[in-house]
């Protein structure tokens, strides 16, 4: 009788593990969903000149840059080593493997991001700093995000 219960604790706990895990990933993808919405629909929109240039817009555009920034440092914990990334992409391995070279990713994304809000004043300062932006995605991306198959 005992013994059943504590199965079933273990279980439970188990459970719980997977669900966070999931909750976990899923946060992580809506992260990343939502940079990919203000830099490229907001912000490289305006450069693009489908969008006018609206300084509230790109405020608010860094302002959740800028949450990214701080959240990055926790969104990849070791229980999401083995997790399932469901979609395009996943984390690759390196981001626990080498976990200072991902830290100097995000630090130098983080300060481009940060410079970012004193930068941008007009349409012209945009174009420059918006691909800027742009450029540590991808510099992030090509060693700590690989395609899922
Ligand atoms: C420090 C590293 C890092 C930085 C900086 C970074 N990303 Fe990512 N990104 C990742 C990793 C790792 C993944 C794969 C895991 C995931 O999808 O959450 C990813 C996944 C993505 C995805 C796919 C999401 C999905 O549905 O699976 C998009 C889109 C994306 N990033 C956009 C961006 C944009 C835009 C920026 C810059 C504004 C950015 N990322 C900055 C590491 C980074």
């Amino acid at each position: 009788m005992k013994r059943s219960v504590v199965a079933v604790g273990a279980l439970l706990l188990g459970v719980g593990a997977v669900m966070a895990q999931h909750d976990l990933v899923k946060q992580d993808q809506d992260t990343m969903k939502a940079n990919a919405k203000n830099l490229g629909g907001v912000m490289i929109a305006m450069v693009k000149g489908e969008k006018p240039y609206d300084q509230t817009a790109v405020n608010a555009a860094l302002a959740q840059l800028d949450d990214t920034a701080k959240k990055l440092p926790t969104m990849f914990p070791d229980s999401l080593k083995s997790a399932k990334f469901e979609g395009d992409y996943g984390p690759s391995p390196k981001v626990w493997e080498d976990k200072a070279g991902f830290k100097a990713k995000i630090d130098s994304f983080a300060k481009i991001v940060a410079d970012a809000k004193a930068k941008i004043k007009d349409l012209d300062s945009l174009k420059v700093v918006a691909p800027a932006i742009g450029k540590e995605c991808g510099g992030c991306h090509e060693t700590f995000r690989v395609k899922n198959s």
